[in-house]
């Protein structure tokens, strides 16, 4: 994404960029959003709101799991001198990992929100002022590099079944890339939401306090707030559901009436009423079929573990 060192350059980019993925992606015959565009701030304190929520499953599934495990990675990954954390987030089960792995030396968390890179480095450097907190504003589905000073063997960490965003040919890639960025002697920790009873997906994505449609339609607010757009949003509907075939949740808007919107000095966007917004997926994963997926990509799957209810699982990689 940002390729410039300044500041304000890169801000400029960054928006080029969102003005242009918001044109091709509401002007394509199914309307999709980039799913990354979520997180600005407003967005990011709405998902740290969902992964409190009582439905949400998925944070305090995998959170505790990592406590419990934590142990056992710090033996598997012993000689780990670099954590490079793809979508860190608020960076809160880095901690944990962290806690777990005595000789790192350097701690890469990487993101699209700049404002949770900050507040990332700060707990980080906090509770471990020995490590060298190495900040990334990037996006993880782009071709990457690290600094030169990011000493090898590496462990790549991916938590928050965040790769059941991209559609299963996308994860292999993803996979593949991140094998070659992290290089010989890596090794990438995965977290993977299982495919469960379908009640307990869409409940997860349909909470009673309304806080994923609020998630869901801040995509909106942010492309009025940045991009000067005209959206309604309370002509669009918040949908998830769990779509069978494709083994994934899909996240939709959905247009309440006929409707158009724009975005300054851009094109008008129609909407028939009832047609969606795609803008997001998130997969849901057997643990067999993980296992194939990361072999696909080069990985040799080394062990994997599950919480007593089979929601979710945490996958180490290696190399060889
Ligand atoms: C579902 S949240 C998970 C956050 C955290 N890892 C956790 O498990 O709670 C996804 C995180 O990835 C970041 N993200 C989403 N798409 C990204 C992309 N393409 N490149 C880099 N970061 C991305 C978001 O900003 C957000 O912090």
């Amino acid at each position: 994404m940002n390729t410039s060192a300044n500041p304000a350059e890169a801000h400029n980019e960054a928006l080029t960029g969102f003005r242009e993925d918001v044109i091709r992606g509401l002007s394509a015959s199914r309307k999709r959003l980039d799913p990354k565009y979520f997180y600005d701030a407003t967005g990011s304190e709405l998902f740290e709101h969902i992964t409190r929520l009582p439905e949400y499953y998925i944070t305090r599934t995998e959170t505790r799991l990592m406590e419990q495990i934590a142990p056992e990675i710090g033996q598997a990954c012993f000689d780990t001198r670099a954590v490079v954390e793809f979508g860190s987030g608020s960076g809160r089960r880095s901690e944990i990992l962290l806690g777990a792995l005595s000789t790192v030396t350097n701690y890469v968390p990487m993101d699209v929100s700049a404002e949770l890179l900050e507040a990332t480095r700060s707990v980080v450097n906090l509770a471990y002022p020995e490590i060298r907190v190495v900040p990334l504003l990037a996006d993880f589905g782009q071709e990457l590099s690290l600094p030169s000073e990011v000493p090898s063997s590496r462990l790549g960490y991916f938590p928050g079944s965040t790769i059941g965003n991209f559609n299963p040919q996308g994860a292999t890639e993803f996979l593949a890339r991140a094998r070659s960025l992290l290089g010989d002697k890596a090794r990438m920790l995965v977290g993977a939401d299982l495919v469960k009873p379908h009640h307990v997906l869409d409940q997860a994505y349909n909470d009673s306090e309304g806080v994923t449609e609020r998630f869901n339609k801040n995509i909106l607010a942010r492309i009025n707030r940045e991009l000067d757009g005209d959206f309604d949003l309370d002509a669009f509907a918040h949908q998830a559901f769990f779509d069978e075939g494709m083994g994934r949740i899909e996240m939709h808007l959905v247009s309440l009436a006929d409707q158009k919107a724009r975005i300054n000095g851009g094109p008008v966007f129609e909407f028939k009423a009832g047609e969606t917004i795609h803008t997001e997926s998130s997969h849901k994963f057997t643990l067999g079929g993980f296992r194939d997926m990361a072999r696909q990509a080069g990985w040799h799957p080394v062990q994997h573990w599950t919480d007593d209810q089979q929601l979710f699982s945490i996958h180490l990689l290696s190399q060889r």
